[in-house]
């Protein structure tokens, strides 16, 4: 298969500092991915270079056969969607449901421009295929937190993108809602999009997630299919603590 994504060598640095060292990381078609480490590994600052809002400082960066600073970024970037904390905290809470997800089309925190006709069908649409066209007229602002997740997952869709990219999008979901928010993502996959998952709890680890990156101080601690990389030894020293791993109808469990 293909390689969608190709890292080689490549480091961020900030002040002086290495955040992200040395990494060599190919996504090929098809694939899914998750991301793990601790606090402060360098995950975010990684998949912000995948999703083109950071240059990196060293190494060789290819996304769909381009080079990011050689390239259309706004034609690069409507192959990548993006869901993260960040973007569901400073989007603004008087603007309706569907005007969010409008403004995927023009990349904008709020929606300043015109929409097309077409753009605004194809939000409906995408509101309904996600099973959330009730919540069209809603204020964001007035949503639950599960609520504006799945609200910023069809903003990421507008463009029908490749790849999908979550920064611990379960952050602040009670059970019932993060489950279901799971299987968005599962249906999500299932419409063809890749994802990478970034989280901290390995029970997020849907089943259609097929690699792994374990990240640890800036650099890789090992990646691969995710069979041989579930296993306690990597996991109790990726995240420095010693747990039990258990399998469970797919997925994976930590247990002390
Ligand atoms: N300007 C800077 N100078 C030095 N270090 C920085 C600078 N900006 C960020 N960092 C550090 O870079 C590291 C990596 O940050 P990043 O946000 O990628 O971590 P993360 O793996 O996403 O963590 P989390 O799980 O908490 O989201 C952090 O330790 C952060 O403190
Ligand atoms: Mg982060």
């Amino acid at each position: 298969m293909k390689n969608i994504i190709m890292l080689d060598k490549v480091s961020i640095i900030r002040d002086d500092v290495y955040i992200v060292k040395n990494i060599h990381w190919n996504i090929k078609k098809g694939e899914n991915w998750a991301v793990i480490g601790r606090n402060g590994s360098g995950k975010s600052f990684l998949l912000r270079v995948i999703s083109t809002i950071i240059y990196a400082s060293e190494g060789d960066v290819t996304i769909y056969g381009e080079k990011p600073g050689n390239t259309d970024i706004w034609e690069l970037r409507k192959k990548i969607g993006v869901v993260s904390d960040y973007l569901q905290r400073e989007y603004y809470d008087t603007i309706s449901v569907l005007n969010t997800v409008i403004s995927g089309f023009f990349s904008s925190i709020g929606l300043y421009h015109t929409a097309t006709d077409e753009q605004i069908e194809k939000s409906i649409l995408i509101l309904d295929k996600l099973g959330i066209s009730h919540l069209s007229h809603r204020m964001y602002g007035q949503l639950s937190q599960g609520e504006q997740k799945r609200v910023l997952i069809a903003r990421a869709l507008v463009f029908d993108p490749d790849l999908l990219i979550l920064d611990e999008p379960t952050t602040g979901l009670d059970i019932a809602s993060r489950e279901d928010f799971l299987k968005l993502l599962s249906k999500v996959i299932s419409f063809g999009h890749n994802i990478i998952l970034v989280t901290h709890h390995i029970d997020e680890i849907i089943p259609e997630i097929s690699d792994i990156l374990f990240m640890k101080n800036g650099s890789i601690y090992e990646s691969g299919k995710k069979s041989s990389m579930m296993k306690p030894k990597h996991l109790n020293r990726v995240l420095d603590f010693k747990f039990k791993v258990k399998k469970k109808h797919g997925r994976y469990w930590a247990a002390l």
